[in-house]
């Protein structure tokens, strides 16, 4: 784990700055957090809260297709509008899009992920050598310095409104990734998935306001031709993952077409803290 990155890390018993220790993170007031053979490290402030996140199956489905190359306009889009060299992305899942974003914004960059699933924090710790991982909840104080982040990512991951912005330095900007209702819309008439709420982007806005200010909004869309394999990781890697058994999922893929088209529609919005 790299110091600049440790840098942008606040310990969750008391909100003091952390410092590299190997193996451990410390603060000034003694609290030490180990940092784990895989490289990632837990900042969770209480034991055993009531998220575990995305499961070891769901990171490696998610690895796979992500890996795939298939979500890569999605990628490239974010990376475009991330700006500045402290990044954080909350709900990070496997890094595979903080990696892009820190290879894009430039050398000198420096990541932290943070998810509340062990298992993608693992996977995580591994996918940049510039950004370091961090087990925690969105839904408690993030373990980040006030103040401190250039660009905040979260990309189909649940939002803590204030904590976003009390991270972000003075200038800084959240990017946000949404599905629209169309993303993916043949497999979740034909597996009959989970829907995305059809009001979701509108949410987002309503969510934000405030608090944040929209500073550019594009629609990334486009079809992809799945193998069945590429079906079963990316309806694996997703929310319909905890509903439909791995049997019954395998059973309902084998009756699809061979390749099927299915569409991509999601929203990259850019927003910046609201003046005062
Ligand atoms: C749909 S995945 C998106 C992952 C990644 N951003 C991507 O697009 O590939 C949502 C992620 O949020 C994480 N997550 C869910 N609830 C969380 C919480 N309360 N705190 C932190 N992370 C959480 C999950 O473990 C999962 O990795
Ligand atoms: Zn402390």
């Amino acid at each position: 784990m790299i110091d600049e990155a440790v840098a942008l890390l606040a310990c969750p018993h008391c909100g003091a700055g952390l410092d590299a220790d190997p193996p451990t993170l410390l603060c000034e007031s003694g609290h030490t957090f180990d940092v784990a053979r895989g490289g990632h490290v837990s900042l969770l402030s209480g034991g055993g809260g009531k998220f575990t996140g995305d499961s070891t199956e769901m990171v490696a489905a998610r690895d796979r297709f992500l890996g795939s190359g298939r979500y890569d306009p999605i990628m490239d889009a974010v990376a475009d509008v991330a700006d500045g060299h402290r990044i954080l992305d909350v709900g990070v899942g496997t890094g595979q899009y903080l990696a892009r974003v820190l290879d894009t914004v430039g050398d000198s960059a420096v990541g932290v992920g943070v998810d509340v699933s062990k298992a993608a924090a693992r996977r995580a710790a591994r996918a940049h050598p510039r950004a370091a991982s961090v087990v925690a909840d969105v839904w408690t104080a993030l373990p980040v310095r006030t103040g401190v982040i250039d660009t905040a990512l979260s990309i189909f991951s649940p939002r803590n409104v204030p904590e976003l912005a009390r991270v972000l330095a003075p200038g800084g900007r959240l990017v946000v990734v949404t599905p629209t209702e169309r993303h993916l819309q043949e497999l979740v008439t034909a597996l009959d998935l989970i829907r995305v709420d059809e009001h979701k982007t509108r949410r987002l806005g309503d969510s934000l306001a405030g608090t944040f200010d929209r500073a550019d909004r594009r629609a990334v869309g486009y079809t992809m031709s799945l193998a069945p394999e590429e079906v079963g990781a990316v309806v694996g890697m997703g929310p319909s993952a905890r509903h439909i058994g791995s049997a019954d999922l395998a059973a309902r893929v084998a009756a699809l077409p061979t390749p099927i088209e299915v569409t991509v529609a999601v929203t990259v919005s850019v927003y910046r803290p609201a003046a005062v």
